[in-house]
């Protein structure tokens, strides 16, 4: 048994959450995680075509119908994110009008934007008073992190610039940037993220002050993930540097070198991703526009494949129970390790 201030914090039996990972749907992968003892986390579902609001209202529906596990959601707060406003007016409202739903979905996830935009709704405002609901954000840095606290957070994700997906300029490193953290904000609860996907991560997290780690990578690699085979087939052969830093929709992103991340060189800085906005063409924005599209239905070279470095520590396409307990069982082995050096 690990105990933890976030395993308390949300009653959850394994300190491991599922990272979001829209614009795909993590639906069946975050209910397998929730049940699995772990805490799983809906995504923000905006493939072409899709209602923002309508999917979480489905995701919900789909959580509540099928577990009574403590999940939660994820909401990306970019200036450039379809539907958020509407996500932070009418998800908490639902949440508000359905107690099974305020009950479970505790765990609210907002990043790659402003952590203010949901703490300032008023639905959520009301919803946090009348139930047990949490507010975490995204800090791939100190400054942003403290932007998170000022904005009233109940904690933070600590990623670093391993991790998959979309990344901030800064580029630290998760085990910089956890010690950066643990420092400047000793008693704020912290999940750390990027780069993890063993025991022995676990382990390192919880020494650096995290009190969870969320895993996006070795959760695709599962076989309740949602994720097209092809997609999951490239995690167990798999090498860190197979994954670089290019073009994402909101800044850098951390993709798999294929034909599509290779057209897209990473950006250096703010001013450099919104003069790259300024310079496309329509015809340009509407072929990246397919990106994630192409890829969820299984075209893994001509569109845009989201992966982090911790593919080079995943050897296999495992069931998300077998990965948790496994987890578990190298991070308390670590621990023990640990613990024996002291004499
Ligand atoms: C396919 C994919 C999609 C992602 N989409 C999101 C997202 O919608 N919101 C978010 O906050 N992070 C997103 N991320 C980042 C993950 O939440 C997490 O930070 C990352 O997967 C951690 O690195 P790891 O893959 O080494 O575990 C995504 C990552 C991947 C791999």
């Amino acid at each position: 048994m690990i105990e933890t201030n976030i395993t308390k914090m949300f009653g959850l039996k394994y300190p491991i959450f599922s990272a979001p990972m829209g614009p795909f749907y993590t639906r069946d992968l975050a209910l397998a995680v929730s049940e699995a003892g772990g805490l799983g986390v809906l995504s923000n579902v905006n493939i072409v075509g899709t209602d923002p609001v309508k999917e979480h209202k489905a995701s919900l529906e789909y959580m509540i119908e099928h577990t009574d596990k403590p999940f939660g959601l994820n909401f990306l707060t970019s200036r450039n994110n379809r539907g958020v406003q509407e996500m932070c007016t009418d998800v908490p409202k639902m949440l508000l009008n359905n107690q099974r739903m305020r009950e479970q979905c505790v765990y609210w996830l907002t990043s790659a934007g402003s952590s203010k935009i949901l703490p300032a709704s008023k639905n959520f405002q009301e919803l946090r008073e009348k139930s047990e609901v949490k507010h975490f954000h995204v800090a791939p840095a100190v400054w942003l992190a403290q932007k998170c606290v000022d904005a009233g957070v109940d904690g933070i994700v600590c990623t670093g610039g391993e991790g998959g997906g979309h990344q901030s300029y800064e580029k630290v490193s998760t085990l910089v940037l956890l010690q950066q953290l643990n420092k400047a904000f000793p008693d704020l609860p912290k999940i750390a993220c990027g780069g993890f996907a063993t025991g022995e991560g676990l382990a390192a997290a919880l020494s650096l002050g995290a009190g969870a780690i969320a895993m996006g990578s070795r959760f695709i690699a599962s076989k309740q993930s949602e994720f097209h085979e092809k997609y999951k087939a490239l995690i167990p052969p798999g090498e860190p540097q197979d994954t670089a830093l290019f073009t994402g929709s909101f800044g850098p992103i951390r993709l798999y070198k294929n034909k599509y991340a290779l057209a897209h060189p990473a950006p250096q800085s703010k001013e450099e991703m919104i003069a790259y906005e300024k310079s496309l063409t329509l015809e340009q924005m509407a072929k990246d526009a397919g990106a994630y599209d192409r890829v969820y239905n299984g075209d893994t070279e001509n569109g845009a494949v989201l992966l982090g470095q911790s593919i080079g520590i995943i050897d296999s396409i495992d069931d998300v129970n077998d990965i948790i307990s496994r987890v578990m069982k190298e991070a308390e082995a670590a621990i023990k390790r640990n613990h024996s050096m002291l004499k």
